[in-house]
Formats: C-alpha cells, structure tokens, sequence
C-alpha cells in the first residue's frame, strides 16, 4: 500500500488534532475574504474529516468534499453530521468537467504520489473540474522554511500512545518525509517539495492563473520566511 492509504486514519487525526474546527473556521474566514464572487458549488479537494466544509456551510456555500480515506470520511459524519462528500482519489476525480464554482485544497493536500506526472495529473483534474474563470485556494507547505526549521527527531504524546517522529529531506526525488512510530506501528508521510516557482509551472501549464501568494491565513505576503505558501488564483477563461 502507498504511505497515503496507511496513514489517514486514527492516529493520524490524534497526531493533528491542533488542525480543528477553529483553525478551520479562521482559513475560510480568509477564504470567504479573499475569493471574490463564486458561481456553483466549492469542491474541498481532500477534505478529510470535513471541518472546512462545515465552515462553508455555516457561510453559506453550498461545498462538496472529496477524500480518499474512508476512516476520516466516516469521522466527519459522526462529528458534523450528513455532508455531500465523495470517495476517490484526486488523480481521478469522479465529476463532471466545469462543475464547480471554486476549489480548496487545505494543509498540504499535495504532492503525495511517486511521480511528477501523477501530481501534475492532480492539478489538472482540478482545473478541469471547476468553470472557465473559477477560483482556487490552494495551501501548501513552504519549502525553504521546512528545509531551514526542520527538526529531525522529536517524540509526542497523544492519547494513542507515545509518537517518536523521525523528517528528512532526500534530495534525490526533493520530498520531505516524516517516520512515525506510534506504539511498534510504522508510519510514513512524503510530500513532494515543489516550491513557488515549481508550483505556478504547474499551474500554468495546467490552464490556471495564479494571483496572489500569500504566506499565512492572516493575509501576510509569502517570503522564504512564511509558515506556509498560500495560492489564490483561478482557471483561465476559455
Ligand atoms: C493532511 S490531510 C488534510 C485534510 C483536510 N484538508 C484538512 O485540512 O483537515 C490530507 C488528506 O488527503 C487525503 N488523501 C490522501 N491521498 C489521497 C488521494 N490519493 N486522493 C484523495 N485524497 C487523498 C487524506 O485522506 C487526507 O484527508
């Protein structure tokens, strides 16, 4: 199994459980700021347990999720009620081409697979899915900030047990990697590192536009320095 089909389950969620309903609450505060008019549903690609569709909905956007993870899909059921979600994989998205009005993609929902081309893939499906002139948030992980704060071995506790946390950076296929060990259970997670220039290669190249980058959900501008690497933009009208 891919570390991506392993990983998203329980410990998981108590691993991150500070990413909650209120850090969610304050990114589609920012979302809803910064997005401007919106024309159809907003697909939250990866959406996991929910939370960001929850704040949609109590703004008043009509959002559908899309996740892999059956185990998280099931959770936000239980948390936040029946929520219109799919269950797929984002290299192949089970909707119809320019079927939403907007996309989020939340806390590194992003470069999870072994070649460029699938993530490539990834970005295209997105641009496909949504209408000519559509907008996008997209948040990501910033490269040179992870590289510089990298903290190589650390140990956790969470109500699963006792969580030690090995990160590396292999050069050689530029993805950050993280080792848990969670009670004798091995997991892994590997993004692929893309940093700012890389990414709008990959979004042009897939007929989007990218407008702004920012480098954190209370509208500072993305430097090397930024927590995170924050992309508003929109598909290209035809
Ligand atoms: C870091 S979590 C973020 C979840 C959510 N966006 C949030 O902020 O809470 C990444 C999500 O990607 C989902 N995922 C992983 N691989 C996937 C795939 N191949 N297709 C669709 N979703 C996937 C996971 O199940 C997980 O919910």
């Amino acid at each position: 199994m891919a570390w991506y089909q392993e990983w998203f389950g329980e410990e998981y969620l108590e691993l991150y459980s500070y990413r909650n309903d209120e850090e969610a609450r304050q990114q589609i505060e920012f979302f809803h700021r910064e997005i401007g008019a919106i024309d159809g549903p907003v697909l939250d690609l990866a959406c996991g347990i929910g939370r960001h569709l929850q704040e949609l909905a109590i703004r008043g956007f009509h959002g559908v999720g899309c996740d892999l993870s059956f185990l998280l899909l099931r959770t936000g059921v239980r948390e936040y009620g029946q929520l219109p979600v799919a269950r797929a994989d984002m290299r192949n998205l089970p909707f119809c081409s320019n079927s939403f009005g907007a996309l989020v993609n939340f806390f590194t929902s992003f470069g999870y697979f072994a070649t460029e081309e699938e993530n490539l893939t990834v970005v295209r499906e997105m641009a496909r899915v949504i209408k000519p002139g559509a907008p996008f948030l997209f948040d990501y992980l910033n490269v040179h900030r992870e590289l510089s704060k990298m903290i190589q071995k650390e140990t956790r506790e969470t109500p699963t047990g006792t969580t030690s946390i090995e990160r590396w950076f292999d050069s050689s296929d530029r993805s950050f990697n993280k080792r848990m060990i969670i009670d004798g259970r091995r997991y892994l997670e590997r993004v692929r590192g893309y940093d700012l220039d890389e990414i709008s290669v990959l979004f042009t190249s897939s007929g989007m536009t990218i407008r702004e980058a920012f480098g954190d959900f209370d509208g500072a501008p993305f430097d090397r320095e930024s927590p995170r690497l924050i992309l508003f933009g929109a598909r290209r009208e035809e």
